[in-house]
């Protein structure tokens, strides 16, 4: 995907004020500008939106390092509620990850034995998610630093900062499916293995180079309400 190459085209009209160490972390200049933002960036940005899908199988190829930092670095530039950046990533790969998958496995485990359900729907409900864990060489859990119940937008800010992740992993040829199913009635001993206090599951994104893409699902009819007209 072409990255900021349009921007040289571009005439700037910037302010001073922007802090150095800020320039530094942006790849786009700061200050006022006299861009005209309707032309947009022409960054690829639509195909990686339409073209990404929700991946299951992965390769076991390892994702290099510098990589994995310049997704994690895209999930950090999300809005976020007062700009608090409220979230909190813990990235699992090698000796990590297999240790957490065998104690979620065990949890689930427990739990469906006490529940209510034909043993062939409990191998189906934790199938894929089984199968995905265990073959993703990386898996990223996804907090938030403050409580969901006191404001829904705590939880919105981490999702955006999730969805940035899956993007800019798309965009590195990674695959990524995004977990929450049974996850909150294991989060205790999900906070406890990783010796984690005072933050809140928001999800599993589970991420590898995909073995197999699937269909798009279709995309709903009649969720857009236009009222633009005169
Ligand atoms: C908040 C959230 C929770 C999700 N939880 C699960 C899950 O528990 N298990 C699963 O297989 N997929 C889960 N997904 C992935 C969706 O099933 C997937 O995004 C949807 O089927 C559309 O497919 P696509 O991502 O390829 O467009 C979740 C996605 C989101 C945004």
């Amino acid at each position: 995907m072409p990255k900021f190459a349009p921007f040289a085209t571009f005439q700037y009209n910037l302010d001073k004020a922007c802090p150095k160490t800020l320039k530094k972390q942006s790849p786009l200049p700061c200050g006022k500008s006299s861009v005209d933002f309707t032309r947009g960036f022409n960054m690829d940005v639509y195909e990686a939106i339409t073209s990404r899908r929700s991946i299951t199988r992965f390769k076991p190829d390892p994702i290099p390092k510098e990589t994995l930092e310049k997704i994690l670095n895209a999930a950090l530039w999300a809005p976020s509620k007062l700009d608090l950046q409220n979230w909190y990533f813990v990235v699992l790969g090698g000796k990590s990850k297999k240790d957490f998958s065998l104690m979620l496995q065990a949890e689930f485990t427990r739990i469906l034995a006490s529940a209510q359900a034909s043993p062939l729907f409990k191998a189906w409900a934790t199938k894929w998610f089984l199968q995905a864990l265990d073959q993703a060489p990386i898996l990223v859990l996804a907090f938030s630093d403050r409580p969901i119940s006191e404001d829904l937008d705590y939880a919105l800010s981490v999702a955006a900062a999730v969805q940035n992740l899956m993007l800019a992993a798309w965009d590195e040829g990674i695959g990524t499916r995004w977990f929450t199913s049974g996850l909150q009635a294991v989060k205790e001993s999900i906070y406890s293995h990783l010796g984690l206090k005072d933050k809140e599951l928001i999800g599993l994104i589970v991420m590898g180079y995909p073995e197999e893409i699937p269909q798009p699902t279709l995309r709903r009819g009649g969720r857009i309400e236009w009222r633009i007209g005169t």
